[in-house]
């Protein structure tokens, strides 16, 4: 990874996004708790705050907790009358975020729900759960397509889908590659593609994470 980019996520941090100490805090509470060091960054993080709050987002649903770090964004931009799901596989993961994100005290609905996303999501749309406004996937990239199709379903007309991870270093492009988790981006992107009721664009970027990117996805079902 490119020093200068660290660097220059660092400026925007200190200028622009100014994680306040509970952030920070939190970001040092999941060193401690050894956890990998895969959250979003904090201009991703910021971003996604933004994102609620310009959709008007109240039901959000995140596929992949680990310590809470983006569950923390965007349960600071939804209001009192908000809901946050959040599906975890890893029991230690969701014990790790709920600890937390309790000493955080956000006034929406926060909900962390142990098991398999995919199970998750079926059990929710089979309890014909109200749609999500806003939905992050974030969890097993092998896995993305298979989120895919349930998110779909537990969206709405004009929810909006954002996916994590779309890019890996630019592995993404390799239609050869035998990286369980390219391929999963991959089969996701030509889901995506075929799909007549989405519209999406992918964003590169570049960062304390390396260069990476995410995709963002309307729904118009
Ligand atoms: N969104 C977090 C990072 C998530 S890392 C942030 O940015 O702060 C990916 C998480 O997905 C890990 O905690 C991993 O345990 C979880 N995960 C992996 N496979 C999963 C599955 N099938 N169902 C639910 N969670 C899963
Ligand atoms: C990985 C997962 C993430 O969600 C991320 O943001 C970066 C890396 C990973 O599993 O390697
Ligand atoms: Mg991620």
């Amino acid at each position: 990874m490119e020093q200068i980019w660290a660097d220059v996520d660092k400026y925007h941090d200190q200028t622009l996004v100014k994680p306040n100490a509970e952030f920070v805090n939190l970001q040092n509470a999941l060193i401690e708790a050894e956890l990998p060091p895969i959250s979003v960054t904090p201009s991703l993080g910021k971003l996604l705050e933004l994102l609620v709050r310009f959709h008007g987002s109240r039901r959000v649903l995140e596929v992949g907790t680990l310590g809470g770090y983006s569950t923390a964004w965007f349960a600071k931009a939804l209001p009192a009358n908000g809901y946050l799901l959040t599906l975890e596989i890893e029991p230690k993961h969701a014990a790790i975020a709920r600890k937390n994100l309790d000493r955080l005290a956000f006034p929406c609905q926060l909900e962390i729900k142990v098991g398999d996303a995919v199970q998750s999501l079926k059990e929710l749309h089979e309890s014909q759960a109200r749609p999500f406004d806003l939905i992050f996937i974030d969890a097993d990239k092998s896995q993305y397509p298979d989120y895919l199709d349930w998110c779909i379903k537990l969206a709405r007309k004009g929810s909006m889908i954002i996916a994590d991870n779309v890019v890996r270093e630019g592995a993404i492009i390799d239609e050869r590659s035998e990286d369980l988790s390219v391929q999963g981006v991959r089969r996701f992107n030509e889901a995506v593609s075929r799909d007549p009721r989405l519209q999406a664009t992918a964003i590169q970027t570049v960062g304390a994470k390396g260069h990476d990117g995410f995709c963002v996805i309307y729904v118009d079902k």
